[in-house]
């Protein structure tokens, strides 16, 4: 009869998680009986929570090895710390016990832990590097979620925000620390930038453990003797239309983060460096601190898998995140008008992953600086560069009163671009009409409020 019962309690939970009231009810058994098959059981069954609110789970092995993995934080000073345990069950969902918190049950991935997952081109170069030590299909695309799980606890070590999951990413990550090259001097930077891009491409270095399409690599660089932590992002070295167009397309980028900060908003302190014809754009890094210190980030994409709300746009985002009193009035400005500013400099790529938000007091958040913000429109598609006429889309009412300002940004940004010499003399052309139209629009009329 037990083993029977016993039987019954595998097949209930190897779908999801049951409370001891659905176990009963499944099983048509008292408590007292239904603790005592529990009590028969508990090698085999994740207890969740206590008292009334108990769950019971099945775990679930991720390649073949018990799913639980330890989760770690990286502080300010580099040291590690235990943040919490996740443990994989039945049924694709998560245990997740905080070290100092109560547990909480997860239906897919825990929204905090979306991030590590790598993605673009840094998953790609992963993958090319790693998949077959990890036992893993050849192509990025093809690891289901438990892939990415188990790649991410064994090589995590260096992923965006101050998270690592796995003993064995902590051990790469002290492995990192102790190993960590010099710092690169500025005055180096020149030739060495071209040589990492290179070994990048060639896949004889892991390039930076983050996500967006476009090529880049990790730095550690000497600012004045201190260390400082940069992802760079660089463009085709070899001669041709496409190369040019990528590289003008990285000048925009950071000149489009100096006119958000002329606005007033924060935004990633950039660099550029032109060595021959490739373009190199450094970003310092606002999740790392010193040489070995992390601070934390989550994109607003994981933040709405939390409150399992649409990755509509950043304007609606704007507004459900201070409704929700997850970011200040202010914050929400930036939001909106970095959402504006972006229609203005025909960056088309306003997804979710490119806005991030620090966690601040409480249950409250503080929006990242601002990055990735450049005129995608006019990126070249399939070694083409074809013909794109910008139409800057007409604005919604609730964000006229951001308008003016964001308007004066764009213009100042496309004129900045329309002569600045690091850009082909094509595209400068591009910015020049760019900026005429916008400021035929700034003269017309307007929402008063
Ligand atoms: N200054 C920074 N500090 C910390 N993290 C950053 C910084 N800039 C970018 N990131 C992180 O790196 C990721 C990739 O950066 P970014 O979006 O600029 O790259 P991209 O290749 O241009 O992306 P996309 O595919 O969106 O065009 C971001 O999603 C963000 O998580
Ligand atoms: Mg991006």
């Amino acid at each position: 009869m037990r083993k029977k019962q016993q039987q019954e309690i595998r097949q209930l939970l190897s779908s999801r998680a049951h409370s001891s009231r659905d176990l009963i009810a499944g099983l048509n058994v008292s408590q007292p009986t239904l603790s005592r098959l529990i009590n028969s059981m508990q090698n085999e069954i994740v207890v969740m929570g206590k008292g009334r609110s108990t769950c019971y789970g099945l775990p679930r092995d991720i390649h073949d090895k018990p799913g639980r993995f330890p989760v770690y934080m990286i502080d300010p000073r580099g040291d590690a710390r235990l943040y919490g345990h996740l443990t994989a069950l039945q049924g694709n969902q998560y245990w997740w016990e905080e070290t100092e918190g109560n547990g909480e049950l997860f239906n897919n991935l825990p929204w905090f832990l979306l991030d590590l997952q790598l993605s673009g081109f840094g998953a790609r170069s992963f993958a090319y590097r790693r998949s077959e030590l990890l036992k893993l299909p050849r192509k990025q695309s093809d690891w289901s979620e438990e892939d990415m799980l188990y790649a991410t606890s064994k090589c995590g070590e260096d992923r965006i925000g101050n998270l690592l999951i796995g003993e064995d990413s902590l051990a790469r990550y002290f492995e990192l620390a102790r190993e960590m090259p010099a710092a690169i001097e500025l005055e180096s930077r020149k030739w060495k930038y071209p040589q990492l891009a290179q070994k990048t491409l060639a896949g004889e270095m892991d390039s930076a453990q983050i996500g967006g399409e476009q090529p880049k690599f990790a730095v550690c660089v000497d600012d004045q003797d201190a260390p400082c932590h940069m992802i760079i992002k660089f463009s085709p070295a070899v001669e041709s239309n496409e190369a040019q167009r990528y590289a003008d397309l990285l000048v925009c980028e950071h000149l489009a983060l100096e006119a958000v900060r002329l606005s007033g908003f924060s935004a990633a302190r950039s660099r550029l460096v032109i060595a021959g014809n490739q373009a190199f754009l450094g970003l310092k890094r606002f999740d790392r601190r010193g040489a070995l210190g992390r601070l934390p980030m989550i994109s607003l994409r994981a933040l709405h898998a939390r409150l399992q709300a649409p990755c509509d746009n950043w304007i609606d985002a704007a507004i459900r995140l201070e409704q929700a009193e997850l970011i200040s009035p202010a914050d929400a400005r930036k939001l909106r008008w970095l959402s504006l500013f972006s229609d203005l400099i025909a960056n088309t790529n306003q997804h979710f992953g490119n806005i991030s938000l620090i966690p601040h007091h409480g249950d409250s958040y503080l929006l990242a600086p601002g990055y990735g913000v450049r005129p995608t429109l006019y990126e070249p598609i399939a070694g083409e560069i074809p013909v794109r006429l910008f139409t800057p889309p007409s604005i919604r009412n609730e964000v006229a009163a951001d308008l003016p300002s964001a308007l004066d940004a764009a213009i100042l940004f496309w004129k900045s671009a329309a002569v600045d010499e690091r850009i082909s003399s094509e595209f400068r052309q591009i910015c020049y009409e760019n900026c005429e139209l916008l400021k035929l629009r700034a003269d017309g009329p307007k929402l008063i409020i």
